[in-house]
C-alpha cells in the first residue's frame, strides 16, 4: 500500500513504500529524540532520465573542471592533518592542486601547487616545512606566500616582490574540516554550508580524530561511486544480507539547499524480505551471529534488536563521552544517517565515525579516488590522524583492516562500480533513470550538477 506524505517544494504528496516510516519509527525510541531527526523535507526534481555523458564524455569532464571545481567550496583536509605551522597538505582535484596550509598559529592558507618561475610543482608530498622552495632553481616563499628567495637575484630586475606572492584559494573551516575555493568570486563557506553546520551541533565532528583513512582507486567516473552511496536502492540487490535488520526502501530522503541526506533505519526488516523475522533474528543477522554460534547477546524481555544494539553502542560511548549517552537516542546509535554537501562530501550524522569523499583520479574522468575517513571521539589529548591506507584498483577492501566488517559492504559495493562505467559507455540508451522518491538524492546532486555546469 503506498501512502504519503508532502513534497516540500511542490506540496505534491510523495511516493512511498509500505511498512513503517522513519518518522513511525522514531515514535517508538523510548528515548528523547532530537529535533533534527524530525525534519522531513522531500524533494521530488522530476523524473527525467540523466544523460549517460555526465559520466562518460570527456568534454563534460572538462566543463566539471571548469564550472565546477574552479568554483565550488570543497572538502580538502582536516585541521588535524596540518597541526603546526609549516604542516601542509597537498590538494589534488582534477588537474589541479593544492598546498593547503598552516601558515601562521589560527590561519590556513591554500596556495595554488605552481611555481611562479617556470612552473614547477612546488610540493610533491604533505608534509611540515619552513619555508617553499621550489625543487628546481630554489625560488622561495614564506608561509605566508610572500617571495622570500630568488638565487641570482641580480637577473631578475623585472620581478616585482611585491606582486610575485603565491596565488591562493579561498579558504574556510566547518567541524573541524578545511574547505578551499579557487574561485575569488566565491561568497564565505558558511553561506555554502546553509543550515548544514546547525543539523551536527550536537554530533560535533569538530572533536572527533581520524582513527583510520583509506582511499582507493576505482574505475569508475567519480559520480558512478558516489550515488552508489546516495540511495539504499540498492541494498537488496548488492547487500541482500542486509535485508532482515535494514529499512532499505524505507529509507528518509531530505533535501536542503546545498546539502541533503538519506536516513535508512537499522534494526527494522525491509519490506523486500519476504519473510518476517523475530527480533531475536533481526539482531543475529546485524551482528552476523548464526544460530548455532554461542556468543549472542540475548535480547531481554521485550526488548528489540534496536534497543539491544543501541544498548551496546551506548556502553562503547560512555567510557570516551561519559554518562552524556543516556541522553542520546536510540535511533542515532543505530540508523545510518548519511549526509551529502554538494558536491561530493559525505558526514554521516549522529554518532557514526564515517565520512567520505569522492573525487576525480587525477584528470582521468573513467577512474575516481574514494575515501573513507573514521572519525572517532577521543578523551584526554588528541591522538595523531591515521596514517592513510592507498589501495589501488585491483585492492580489495579488505586489505584495510582499519575498516572492519564495513570493508566487505564496500567491496560489493565495489565490485558494482567499474561495471556501471562499462555498461554506461556501451549502452543504446541514452540516459539513466531514476526512482521518484528513493533516488531523489542522487537526482538532486544531478539538478545542481547542471546549475554549475551548464549554467
Ligand atoms: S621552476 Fe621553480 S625555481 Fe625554477
Ligand atoms: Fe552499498
Amino acid at each position: 500500500m503506498a501512502q504519503s506524505d508532502e513534497n516540500a517544494a511542490s506540496g505534491e504528496p510523495r511516493p512511498r513504500s509500505a511498512g513503517i516510516s522513519y518518522q513511525e519509527l522514531l515514535d517508538t525510541d523510548p528515548y528523547p529524540v532530537p529535533e533534527v531527526l524530525r525534519l522531513t523535507s522531500p524533494r521530488l526534481l522530476g523524473n527525467d532520465d540523466i544523460p549517460n555523458d555526465r559520466y562518460t564524455s570527456r568534454e563534460w569532464h572538462e566543463r566539471e573542471v571548469e564550472h565546477l571545481w574552479r568554483r565550488v567550496w570543497q572538502f580538502a583536509c582536516r585541521e588535524e592533518q596540518i597541526p603546526h605551522v609549516g604542516s601542509h597538505v597537498v590538494y589534488d582535484i582534477a588537474n589541479l592542486s593544492f598546498i593547503v596550509m598552516r601558515s601562521a598559529p589560527g590561519e590556513i592558507k591554500a596556495f595554488y601547487n605552481a611555481c611562479l618561475h617556470r612552473g614547477r610543482q612546488l610540493k610533491d608530498h604533505s608534509g611540515r616545512c619552513s619555508e617553499i622552495r621550489c625543487p628546481f632553481h630554489g625560488f622561495a616563499w614564506d608561509l605566508q606566500g610572500n617571495l622570500s628567495d630568488i638565487p641570482a637575484r641580480w637577473d631578475f630586475p623585472h620581478v616585482d616582490d611585491a606582486v610575485f606572492s603565491l596565488p591562493e584559494a579561498k579558504v574556510g573551516t566547518w567541524g573541524g574540516f578545511v574547505f578551499i575555493n579557487p574561485d575569488p568570486d566565491a561568497g564565505p563557506l558558511q553561506e555554502f554550508l546553509g543550515d548544514m553546520p546547525t543539523h551536527f551541533e550536537r554530533w560535533n565532528l569538530q572533536d572527533r580524530y581520524i582513527q583510520g583513512h583509506v582511499s582507493k582507486v576505482i574505475r569508475a567516473n567519480w559520480k558512478v561511486a558516489q550515488e552508489a552511496f546516495c540511495e539504499s536502492y540498492h541494498v537488496g540487490g548488492t547487500h541482500p544480507q542486509a535485508l532482515p535488520y535494514l529499512g532499505d526502501i524505507n529509507s528518509q530522503v531530505d533535501v536542503w539547499d546545498t546539502f541533503a541526506r538519506i536516513i535508512t533505519p537499522g534494526g527494522t526488516a525491509s519490506p523486500l524480505l519476504g519473510w518476517e523475522p523475530t527480533e531475536e533474528e533481526i539482531l543475529r543477522y546485524m551482528l552476523d551471529i548464526r544460530v548455532d554460534e554461542e556468543n549472542f547477546v540475548a535480547l531481554g524481555e521485550g526488548q528489540t534488536a534496536r534497543a539491544a544494539s543501541a544498548a551496546a553502542a551506548r556502553e562503547r560511548w560512555r567510557p570516551v563521552v561519559g554518562d552524556g549517552v543516556d541522553t542520546w537516542s536510540d535511533a542515532e546509535f543505530i540508523d545510518n544517517i548519511d549526509y551529502t554537501l554538494f558536491p561530493n562530501f559525505h558526514p554521516w550524522g549522529a554518532y557514526n565515525r564515517i565520512v567520505y569523499r569522492f573525487r576525480p583520479n587525477g584528470d582521468d574522468h573513467r577512474t575516481c579516488i574514494m575515501e573513507v575517513f573514521l572519525l572517532a571521539p577521543f578523551e584526554g589529548e588528541r591522538p595523531l590522524p591515521a596514517k592513510t591506507t592507498h589501495l589501488g584498483p585491483d585492492d580489495e577492501w579488505t586489505a584495510a583492516p582499519e575498516l572492519g566488517m564495513l570493508a566487505k559492504v564496500f567491496q560489493q559495493d565495489s565490485f558494482n562500480m567499474p561495471m556501471v562505467q562499462k555498461g554506461l559507455e556501451q549502452t543504446a540508451k541514452p540516459g539513466v533513470t531514476l526512482a521518484s522518491y528513493q533516488e531523489s538524492k542522487v537526482r538532486w546532486l544531478h539538478h545542481l550538477l547542471g546549475e554549475w555546469v551548464e549554467g
